[in-house]
């Protein structure tokens, strides 16, 4: 496996998915035994599922914490933060991932645009900042209301809402000489093209995974292998 060199001038975009946290213990969603095999999105991830049954929702989510709660960081999560210690402010990470475990191995220079598991966010987005709640909900009659009445959901952004932070993950590529994907089936949007935004920009693209990506064309080399295990040895910072 040749190493991904990085050098003092570039800076670096990092895109991760569910596989970077699957050696966490963490389900992804594809896979044959994934998230999406037991639980039908229309039931539990869109504002329609919301409005139909915001207790499964939460019956859904709260499930998730708990695995989430349970999990700790691997290999690969800590080898981001190390280069993030590295280069400082040239690293920035998008996470499409709701868990805390990039965090949790020391990243600081982070979004989430797909929310985080452990916030709740007004139902009637009344323009009040998420709240922190990593409680697991036994029924509905628990979930508390935001001042202005409306119940909190959580704060994950479902299918057909805009993902969040949009502005600054496209300045951020915009700014990148390198981008490296981890993890991610290049089948949700926008996120599977941002490597097609770096490619416009002339980026080098690196994907680190057991398997071809959708998107896999537009990268300049697929690493194929497992993230806990390819990562640790990845870089050469010059
Ligand atoms: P997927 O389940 O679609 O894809 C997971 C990817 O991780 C696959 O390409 C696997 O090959 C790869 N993978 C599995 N084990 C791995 C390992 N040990 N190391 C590295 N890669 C590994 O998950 P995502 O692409 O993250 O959105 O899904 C994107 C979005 O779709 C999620 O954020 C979620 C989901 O619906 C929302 O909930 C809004």
């Amino acid at each position: 496996m040749s190493r991904v060199r990085i050098g003092g001038d570039d800076r670096v975009f990092v895109l991760t998915g569910a596989g970077i946290s699957a050696e966490s213990g963490l389900p992804t969603f594809r896979a044959d035994d994934g998230l999406w095999a037991g639980n039908r999105i229309e039931d539990v991830c869109t504002p329609e599922a919301w409005e139909r049954n915001p207790g499964l929702v939460w019956q859904f989510y709260s499930g998730r914490r708990m695995d989430g709660q349970k999990a700790e960081p691997n290999a690969a999560h800590f080898a981001l933060a190390e280069l993030e210690a590295q280069i400082g402010d040239r690293f920035f990470l998008c996470t499409q991932n709701v868990d805390d475990l990039h965090e949790r191995a020391g990243s600081v220079r982070l979004v989430h645009m797909h929310g985080e598991l452990g916030k709740a966010h007004c139902e009637n987005d009344c323009g009040r900042p998420p709240i922190e709640d990593h409680a697991i909900y036994g029924s509905l009659a628990e979930v508390g209301r935001c001042a202005c009445g409306g119940r909190y959901r959580p704060h994950i952004v479902f299918f057909g809402e805009m993902p969040l932070e949009m502005d600054r993950i496209r300045d951020e590529i915009d700014r990148a000489t390198l981008m490296l994907v981890v993890g991610t089936s290049g089948s949700v949007y926008p996120a599977a093209n941002f490597v097609h935004w770096a490619k416009m920009n002339g980026a080098r693209r690196v994907y680190v995974g057991p398997e071809e990506p959708l998107n896999a064309a537009a990268f300049t080399s697929v690493v194929e292998g497992k993230a806990g295990e390819v990562l640790p040895g990845l870089f050469a910072v010059e």
